[in-house]
């Protein structure tokens, strides 16, 4: 139980190195059960969903060591093919380590991962993908079994490009017999940062970043020494908090062509955008422009994990804009917060589309974190808006952001991290 305490009205100003991304390492860690050597992986991001992971790994057997943003993970000794129920309670992506120890034991134990904070978020394309490649699954009290004597390759034809399925799927067809060729494949950036892990461990991936994948199985992997591709969401977040205050940022260690989607509309609003080779820097106009429409969709379309902060800069822009989520039904939990500080939302659609009317300044306020996006839109809000923000459940930002309040400050905010209750008073 933390908290954010954010004093507003500071612009965000100067330059940010970027770290690695929680979409890309995730999946890449959940990979690493299929070799059995040692895998050295570079700009991890030091968050808790990182940690949550690294607690997998070590129960199925691996030996993981950290040291500053470098893993060490041996592979070699696992021999468990159950992931804890506790485990995937705390982080529903853990759900890409069915594909993994599938992959490398035949067999997996994990609970179903149910519902979260975004809504049902159901895991069907993940099973029916596992079945056509050969496993049997089966339901037992809440857990999900499946066993595969063998795996082999086929077509599989994903209903929605879902990101989860997409690399689910690929992690249990590297040792599937022959080939597998995922047809409506997620075109994620992410799913090639993992192609691109895999392929360096021995794997046969083509085709990862279009709609369609190739896998042509290989009777086992080696370990690899990989840098995780950078955070485009965590950039994308950073441009968003210069915007909103008027400032100007420069971050380094970025790939401009995965923020294309965030800046594109970031330049709607009437900010200034500039690229160089790993490096994006964002000028604002001071007020912004509203949004005609803002619609989340798969990549290359915008990002629905930055669909909660444009909705915080968008609360104060000049005009009515119109954000509308396609992805999760229970995204805008946020939205409710951001009208404590001040904000004029409708809420349409049920609940799916805002109609954001500008208004002049947000007020400081006692808001509630509900998930890791809106947290992070929350603190966003708290930094344009006048006076002092407490952003509460801090612990839902600390899952994918690597300190935001160590960054932010960096830029020349004022955000103090409060970690225990006590402090909460202040
Ligand atoms: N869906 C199904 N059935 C499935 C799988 C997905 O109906 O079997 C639906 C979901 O309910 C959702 C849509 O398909 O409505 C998209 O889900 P997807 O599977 O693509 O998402 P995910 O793999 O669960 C990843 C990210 C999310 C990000 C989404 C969409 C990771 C670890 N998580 O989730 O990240 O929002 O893709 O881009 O990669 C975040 O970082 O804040 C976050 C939630």
């Amino acid at each position: 139980m933390g908290a954010y305490r954010v004093c507003g009205g500071k612009k965000i100003s100067g330059e940010l190195t970027i770290g690695g991304g929680k979409n890309a390492i995730l999946p890449i860690l959940a990979s690493v059960i299929l070799n059995s050597g040692v895998s050295v992986l570079h700009n991890c991001p030091r968050i808790a969903d990182t940690f949550t992971s690294i607690e997998i790994l070590e129960t199925i057997g691996c030996k993981v060591a950290m040291e500053g943003n470098t893993l060490i993970i041996d592979s070699s000794g696992a021999d468990k093919c159950e992931i804890p129920e506790k485990l995937v309670g705390k982080m529903r992506s853990s759900i890409i380590f069915m594909g993994g120890v599938l992959g490398r034991f035949r067999t997996v134990k994990i609970s179903y991962p149910g519902g979260c904070e975004l809504g049902l978020r159901p895991i069907n394309y993940h099973l029916k993908a596992l079945t056509q490649l050969g496993a049997e699954i089966t339901d037992e009290h809440g857990f999900i079994i499946a066993k595969a004597d063998k795996l082999r390759g086929t077509k599989i034809n994903l209903d929605f490009p879902s990101v989860g399925a997409t690399e689910n799927t690929m992690l249990a067809a590297v040792f599937a017999e022959g080939e597998t060729m995922i047809v409506n494949a997620a075109k994620e950036p992410e799913i090639a940062d993992l192609q691109n892990f895999l392929n360096a461990c021995g794997a046969k991936i083509k085709g990862a970043g279009t709609d369609a994948i190739t896998i042509r199985g290989v009777p086992r992997l080696h370990g690899a020494e990989y840098t995780i591709m950078p955070d485009r969401i965590a950039a994308g977040t950073f441009l968003a908090a210069a915007a909103v205050t008027g400032g100007s940022v420069t971050l380094r260690n970025v790939m401009a062509e995965h923020l294309y989607p965030i800046t594109s509309k970031l330049t709607e609003t009437g900010c200034g955008i500039q690229t160089r080779p790993g490096i994006v820097s964002l000028t604002s106009p001071g007020k912004l422009r509203a949004l005609d429409r803002l619609r989340t969709c798969p990549h290359p379309g915008f990002p629905t994990d930055m669909q909660p902060q444009m909705t915080a800069l968008l609360c104060t822009a000049n005009g009515t804009s119109i954000v509308e989520e396609t992805m999760f039904e229970s995204r805008n939990r946020h939205v409710n917060e951001l009208m404590r500080m001040g904000a004029d939302i409708i809420l349409a659609e049920s609940g799916r589309t805002a109609i954001i009317k500008g208004v002049k300044k947000l007020k400081g306020s006692t808001v509630s974190s509900k998930d890791l996006r809106g947290g992070a839109a929350l603190i966003l809000a708290g930094l344009a808006a006048e006076g002092t923000t407490t952003v509460t459940n801090s612990e839902h930002v600390e899952r994918g952001y690597e300190r935001i309040e160590h960054a932010l400050t960096q830029l020349g905010a004022d955000v103090v991290h409060l970690c225990s209750e006590s402090h909460l008073g202040e």
